[in-house]
């Protein structure tokens, strides 16, 4: 038993991103500035994508990415109801409507066969979410738009770095949003960014997300720049600063070494968890693709003896981190209330919230921390299987 608590995630901050903070609290400026254009450019380049635009947050860039493809009142925008309540709060917030089409049982993603009984003349987006950081079925999901003339946003909040295909999440040409919020594969603490390839999709987004002011507030203030501006739009104030854009160039130097551990860590559970009745790990078609933001694996109570609400207490106990991705939105008070929803509306998402629990995974743990969780869910094991 570990003396500590494991924590469930952790982020890994190396002396670049430390060096990068205080050159930037010295330099005498600390929002949008030269830090998150440089950031933008290197992050545009990793995914390959045309632009990149740095925001406050993933949820940010969500709202950016649909305001700028025109959603608003009275549109419908497809998504899953397993992800993030800011996935589906988004659509609600430009006073359009999410509609929900159910999960694939194995890899919890957006499952696009169920997409097109749920187009109506009200469609306008499909919204899908890369699970944990495996890959949505973007040919088909963009095969779906393109028949229907529908745009398609990729939540990809847990997609760095995710391949689909060979080719980097970002690369796709829609408008992706990633995260990079304190738990996340890069962290800036908050922050998100959106990439696109779509020059007139990029312009509005840039615009938004500074206020709707034409010019942004670094070229106001810099020596000669004008202080003139225009105000085009009431827009957002989602710009991300430099501090933060610091922090995240650093974090982007190391993804790919980030990336590389998480995915020997799944591998080690992989192997471990292989022998266990009723502890169902990812299917995973291409594991060097998935980012693997999460490990989340499917407790089956009738094989493995107790299910997954004993299991996590167990874990605790063990002092393991542990936590559930998601609760369904489409169970949640707020989307169930408004869209008179039945939990048995989406059943493969009901089914699988009863079973998953995400286990930890992140560079900063240790070769001892992996053995811990293994030891862990071996013991509970163990002690419950018949
Ligand atoms: C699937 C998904 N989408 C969106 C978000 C929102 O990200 P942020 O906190 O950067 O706004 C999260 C955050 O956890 C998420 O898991």
């Amino acid at each position: 038993m570990r003396n500590t608590p494991l924590p469930f995630a952790a982020p890994m901050v190396g002396q670049e991103e430390i060096d990068g903070v205080v050159a930037c609290l010295r330099s005498g400026w600390l929002t949008t500035g030269l830090k998150v254009k440089e950031f933008e450019g290197a992050f545009a380049e990793y995914v390959g994508a045309r632009h990149a635009l740095a925001v406050n947050s993933c949820t940010a860039a969500l709202h950016l990415a649909l305001e700028a493809h025109g959603i608003g009142p009275g549109d419908e925008v497809i998504t899953t109801p397993m992800t993030f309540t800011a996935t589906a709060a988004v659509i609600e917030h430009l006073g359009a409507r999410p509609v929900f089409v159910d999960c694939d049982p194995v890899t919890l993603n957006l499952d696009p066969s169920a997409i097109p009984e749920r187009i109506t003349r009200r469609t306008r987006a499909i919204l899908p979410v890369h699970f944990a950081g495996q890959s949505c079925d973007l040919d088909a999901i963009r095969a779906l738009a393109a028949a229907h003339g529908l745009a398609v946003v990729e939540d990809a909040a847990h997609a760095i770095p995710t391949r689909y295909q060979g080719r980097m999440i970002g690369s796709h040409g829609n408008a992706s949003c990633f995260s990079f919020y304190a738990t996340k594969n890069l962290t800036t603490g908050e922050g998100g960014m959106v990439v696109t390839d779509d020059d007139a999709l990029a312009a509005r987004m840039r615009l938004m997300h500074l206020h709707g002011m034409s010019r942004d507030a670094w070229k106001r203030y810099m020596q000669n720049g004008a202080w003139s501006y225009e105000i085009l739009a009431p827009g957002f104030k989602y710009n991300m600063t430099d501090i933060a854009a610091a922090i995240g160039l650093g974090q982007l130097k190391a993804c790919d070494a980030f990336h590389l551990r998480r995915l020997e860590i799944a591998r080690r559970y992989d192997a471990a968890f292989a022998e266990i009745d009723g502890i169902v790990s990812p299917k995973v078609a291409d594991p060097f693709g998935h980012a693997w933001h999460l490990y989340v694996i499917q407790v089956d109570e009738a094989r493995f003896g107790i299910g997954r609400d004993e299991f996590i207490e167990q874990m605790v106990q063990r002092r393991i981190g542990i936590s559930v991705h998601f609760i369904p939105l489409h169970i949640q008070p707020y989307y169930r209330d408004r869209y008179g929803f039945a939990p048995s509306d989406y059943p493969n998402a009901l089914a699988a919230y009863q079973r998953i629990v995400s286990l930890p995974i992140y560079a900063r743990m240790t070769d001892a921390d992996i053995d811990d969780v293994i030891e862990a869910v071996l013991e509970v094991a163990g002690v419950h299987q018949r």
